[in-house]
């Protein structure tokens, strides 16, 4: 059986270890034997752990990811180690780790040391002729300019030919949330090799993986367009997004609906995807992966009088969003939040995924808790938040135990919350920032007597 190693066991790294290990035969035989690979961290022992066992390391809505875990576990094709020896006889090796966006000083730029570090360990060990998969998203240029001196030069060191590197680079476009495991294995997926062998064995790899005839590849000419594809359309979401925005200011401020503008717009096939106002952007990507291109065309490609002011603003007004449905909340409350109890519902960054990296609800909550509010989070997805050491409620607590309330991720069970019999304990105000409630459920808190209002919304 072939090998696969997939290297980082984080939320695209172990969802995509277990698609791998579920690729089968016409005989339904196995045709890959899989084996993550994470640090010997607590929090990759812990992914490692659960990869181990068939289970996936996070909490999840989509069922067929656990389904296809144990199918895993049947068949005895895929471990976890923290041993990065398990790559010397990969016949695919995936890199899936992190690479983050280091805000802190005046220009955003990204540290490639552990990423190179990360390469490195890959180069002292496969086999030539092993294919080298990045899905990690990176700086445009990285494969070119980082990836292949550095394989390049673990294969001379160990006395290999450097030109028996096979690297192609393919992201992930992995939606975690219910279609999950779905979103690897039946989704359209944009690639490219370093050289016309690394293209085909990169192709063969994903032809295998997904559903191409439902799904065909898109075979770009360089690694660089390859990693481009992906900022760039990060970016361009981003950036409808942040469109948005300042259209919602102005519908609450003229008092009309601007989810029904938009529902009209969209009937244009050409604006089809125009976004909606909300809370704010949060997750992994949409935050940072704007900052990559100029990175890397600064960093790595040396162009340095090219900037990207529209994807980097959009990143900037995505992040500023919460900060106005506090404002929202807290004229509602009449104009300050000193000892007021405010319930946060969803602190997730996007609703059905149990993620609060960068999540909305947290800035919300630093900045509530900084004017004098006292939080309370429910979530029915997560019961601990990490990034705030804070428990998390399932259900809401008594109406009449909190003074507002900011509905702030549509997860599919407060659409179904019975706001009406909930209400009949107390009247907080209530603010709609994501559109989370039906037209019902709003209409039931403006009858039941709570101050109430939607972002993007003029009316109730
Ligand atoms: N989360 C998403 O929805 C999503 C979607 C598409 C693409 N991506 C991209 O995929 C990449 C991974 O994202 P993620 O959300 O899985 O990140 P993550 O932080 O959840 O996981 C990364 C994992 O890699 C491990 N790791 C780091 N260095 C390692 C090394 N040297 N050896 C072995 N393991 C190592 C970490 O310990 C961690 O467990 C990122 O570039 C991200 O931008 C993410």
């Amino acid at each position: 059986m072939k090998s696969v190693c997939v290297q980082g066991l984080g939320f695209v790294g172990a969802a995509m270890a277990i698609a791998v290990s579920s690729i089968r035969n016409d005989d339904g035989s196995p045709v890959y034997d899989v084996t993550g690979i994470d640090l010997p961290t607590e929090e990759g022992r812990a992914r490692i752990a659960a990869v181990d066992a068939c289970r996936f390391p996070f909490e999840t809505t989509d069922g067929l990811l656990g389904k296809a875990a144990a199918a895993a576990s049947v068949a005895g094709n895929l471990r976890a180690t923290d041993d990065p020896d398990a790559m010397a006889d990969a016949d695919v090796v995936i890199v899936d780790i992190n690479l983050d966006v280091d805000r802190s000083a005046d220009v955003p730029r990204v540290d490639l040391a552990a990423f190179r570090q990360a390469v490195r360990t890959i180069g002292e060990r496969i086999r030539p002729g092993a294919l080298v998969l990045i899905e990690t998203t990176v700086p445009p240029g990285t494969c070119e300019k980082v990836v292949t001196p550095v394989l390049q030069l673990a294969f001379e060191e160990r006395g290999l030919d450097p030109d028996d590197i096979l690297l192609a680079h393919s992201f992930e476009r992995v939606m975690p949330g219910r279609e999950y495991l779905r979103s690897i294995t039946h989704y359209w997926r944009v690639y490219a090799g370093r050289t016309q062998e690394a293209s085909d064995a990169c192709e063969a790899f994903l032809t295998r993986l997904i559903d191409t005839e439902a799904y065909p590849l898109t075979r770009l000419d360089s690694l660089v367009a390859s990693e481009t594809a992906k900022v760039m359309e990060n970016s361009y979401r981003a950036a409808n997004i942040a469109f948005v925005e300042e259209w919602a200011r102005f519908a609450e401020a003229a008092g009309f609906d601007l989810f029904q503008v938009i529902d009209a717009i969209r009937l244009r096939p050409t604006h089809n995807n125009i976004r909606q106002p909300g809370f704010g952007v949060g997750g992994y990507c949409l935050t940072k992966d704007p900052f990559l291109a100029g990175i890397g065309a600064r960093d790595l490609i040396g162009c340095r009088d090219l900037s990207f002011p529209f994807s980097e603003q959009a990143v900037q007004v995505n992040e500023d969003m919460p900060l106005v449905s506090l404002e929202r909340l807290q004229t509602l409350l009449g104009g300050t939040l000193e000892g007021k109890r405010i319930l946060v519902m969803g602190v997730t960054y996007r609703q059905d995924v149990a993620d609060t990296r960068y999540s909305p609800s947290e800035t919300f909550v630093k900045e509530a808790q900084r004017r004098g509010g006292e939080i309370l989070a429910c979530d029915p997805l997560i019961d601990h938040w990490p990034e705030l050491e804070m428990k998390v409620l399932e259900g809401p607590p008594p109406a009449d135990s909190v003074d507002g309330v900011v509905f702030a991720v549509p997860h599919e069970g407060f659409r179904m919350f019975n706001l009406v019999a909930w209400l009949e304990a107390g009247q907080p105000a209530i603010l709609d920032a994501n559109n989370v409630l039906t037209r019902d459920q709003r209409a039931a808190a403006v009858d039941a007597g709570c101050i109430f209002a939607s972002i993007g919304r003029g009316r109730a």
